[in-house]
């Protein structure tokens, strides 16, 4: 199933749709694309909404990268690799204050300091490994098995829930993402460069889509949203269709 979306959501763009919760019929939804496109913003949007659980995959993959770095791990070596992640205890815990959810490695708090450029620029490489890829798909799917949940990533909609009821796959022109991303990492560290962040994005989508284990690919069932020229709630309203299209529920609608 591929929608092309076209630039004009007008009825549904102002509005806020809030499904009912009592009579919703739980279901997975994956949100894959490529670096800096704005899944997380959706896929955050689309949990809060429905009620749903919110999980980064990728934010796994980087406190990973954080643990292999802060302990010198030598990751070309399979075994040292696997001693590592005997190791590492990944866990979310929703913080009430920013309404969000937060990723803990060994029981530390690394939300942050995982979106540091030192851990971009690795991140790749650690996500391609395949112990590594074993080790975090297994959790997911778990996170997964009571439904009620948006989780976003590289390869969701392939791998980790390959039955899941909607699957989206985002894209964005790459000046439109590299702004996104440099607005994001300026505000953390002003000395970042626009370059610096253009061969980052460059880089990580020529690893995520070329790697040997679930490469990112749109699956054959997702839907296509480009949203280079969307706002936030255009984007939200496009996916809330799809979900009570999948859902057959009424969406209540309250004016914003
Ligand atoms: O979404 P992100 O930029 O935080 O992801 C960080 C890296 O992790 C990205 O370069 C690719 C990798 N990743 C992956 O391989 N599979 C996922 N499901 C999620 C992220």
């Amino acid at each position: 199933m591929t929608f092309t979306i076209s630039n004009c959501i007008p009825s549904y763009a102002n509005h806020r749709y809030k499904i009912q919760h009592a009579f919703m019929k739980k279901i997975i939804i994956t949100i894959d694309g490529w670096s800096s496109c704005g899944k997380s913003t959706l896929a955050k949007q689309l949990a809060r909404e429905l009620g749903y659980v919110y999980i980064d995959s990728g934010a796994m993959y980087r406190a990973i990268t954080l643990f292999f770095l802060r302990n010198h791990i030598d990751w070309t070596d399979d075994i040292k690799v696997r001693d590592a992640l005997k190791n590492i205890h990944l866990s979310f815990s929703y913080n009430d204050k920013l309404q969000q959810s937060e990723i803990y490695l060994n029981d530390e708090n690394v939300e942050y300091v995982i979106r540091d450029l030192v851990v971009a620029e690795k991140v790749s490489d650690v996500a391609a490994i395949p112990a590594v890829r074993t080790f975090a798909v297994k959790q997911q799917q778990s996170l997964g098995r009571h439904k009620g949940i948006v989780m976003d990533g590289r390869d969701i909609g392939t791998t980790v829930f390959p039955q899941a009821e909607l699957k989206i796959f985002m894209t964005a022109d790459i000046a439109v993402r590299v702004d996104r991303r440099f607005r994001e990492m300026y505000l953390k560290n002003p000395n970042v460069t626009i370059e610096e962040v253009k061969n980052n994005l460059e880089m990580r989508d020529y690893i995520d889509s070329n790697r040997e284990v679930s490469p990112l690919r749109k699956a054959d069932d997702a839907v296509l949203l480009d949203n280079t020229n969307l706002t936030m709630d255009e984007q939200l309203a496009f996916a809330l269709i799809l979900v009570r299209q999948i859902i057959g529920q009424t969406a209540v609608r309250q004016e914003s």
